[in-house]
């Protein structure tokens, strides 16, 4: 019994399997693309694109052969149906359904942001539903009410960047190279949050909506005045990390206490922020409310939490009815 999962999406290659019966990861494998697209500072899809069609088959035989699983004991194939990159999304997809399609097993399109969602799921102690979930990557900075699996509410979201994306251009105006956001992360580490104070954008505002793109040209502006001076970029990136999790922090306490949900769940790439761990677990504390976070390397983009979706819909009979490529590339999932 196994569910073989294939994410896509942008620029990392990640095949897994989960044991659905069991409710089990068996095996996972991740191949990133950061050193192809290094040089040109952000994701070249169409190189993303061909390095996907490279890896997926030798990732494809490794996870299997991790798993000691063969392909004839596969019951299904799930894949990364969108958002993401077209190019990207086309050879997970084509490779998954062109492989249920000669293996006779159903295929199982998985949404990656339900993927980052229900990321926890993964681990030993797995929440309850229903909760609240922070959902905090590259393309989304949203709170969303899980009431049951596939059952969500979208409760508020950026107006603006996400909190990766700001993470990420920041990083760029302070000179890291890409991917900026836990090069900053780390950079803000040896520098005083109190040298420069970011505004916590609509914080006194009742909506549960997030705004980030001021914060980035408050470090720009503050780049720009203030270049000269000795450890200026790690002072600005600890003020912009500090302003960037306290509104995340204050608009997760929010709505916590305006609805009745006793658990917070957080996911998606920016979940790995440890600034951000510490001020959401300080949060549960003092609301009483139990804190779940992913595995660091299941923040990020991966395999395992398209595995565990595919898992949770096949067994739900939630599959595809025909081998057609079903992708969806646009942000809006909610
Ligand atoms: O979820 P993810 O891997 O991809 C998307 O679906 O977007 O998230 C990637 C984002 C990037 O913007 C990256 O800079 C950010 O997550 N990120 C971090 C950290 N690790 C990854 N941001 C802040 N601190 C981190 N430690
Ligand atoms: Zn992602």
């Amino acid at each position: 019994m196994a569910i073989l999962a294939i994410e896509s999406s942008c620029d990392e290659t990640g095949l897994a399997i989960y044991d659905e019966k069991a409710g089990r990861l068996i095996a996972h494998r991740l191949y990133s693309q950061i050193a192809l697209h290094a040089k040109f500072g952000g994701v070249v899809p169409e190189l993303a694109s061909r390095d996907h069609i490279r890896k997926i088959l030798p990732l494809t035989k490794e996870v299997l052969r991790d798993a000691e699983v063969d392909f004839k004991d596969l019951t299904g194939v799930a894949y990364t149906a969108g958002p993401g990159l077209i190019g990207a999304l086309m050879v997970g997809a084509s490779f998954a359904v062109a492989l249920g399609y000669a293996l006779k097993i159903p295929v199982i399109p998985v949404n990656h942001l339900e993927g980052h969602l229900l990321a926890s799921f993964l681990e030993e102690d797995q929440p309850e539903f229903p909760f609240l979930g922070l959902l905090v990557s590259g393309g989304h900075s949203q709170l969303v009410q899980c009431e049951s699996f596939g059952n969500y509410q979208l409760l508020g979201e950026t107006l603006d960047d996400a909190v990766g994306e700001a993470f990420d251009k920041v990083a760029k105006i302070l000179g890291l190279p890409y991917p900026g956001g836990p090069l900053l992360a780390k950079l803000a580490k040896t520098g005083a949050k109190t040298r420069f104070h970011f505004p916590r954008p609509l914080a006194d505002r009742p909506e549960l909506n997030f705004s980030f793109s001021g914060l980035k040209t408050c470090a720009l502006n503050a780049y720009l005045q203030h270049q000269n001076e000795e450890n200026v970029t790690a002072h600005i990136a600890a003020a912009f990390e500090d302003a960037a999790t306290d509104s995340l922090l204050i608009k997760c306490k929010q709505a916590l206490q305006r609805y009745p949900l006793k658990t917070l769940v957080v996911a998606g790439g920016v979940s790995a922020n440890q600034v951000l761990r510490a001020k959401l677990n300080g949060l549960g504390k003092e609301l009483g409310i139990k804190v779940y976070w992913p595995r660091l390397e299941f923040c990020t983009d991966n395999g395992a939490m398209i595995a565990y979706v595919g898992a949770q819909k096949f067994l739900r009979g939630e599959i595809a009815t025909n081998y057609q490529i079903d992708i969806n590339p646009r942000l809006n999932w909610l």
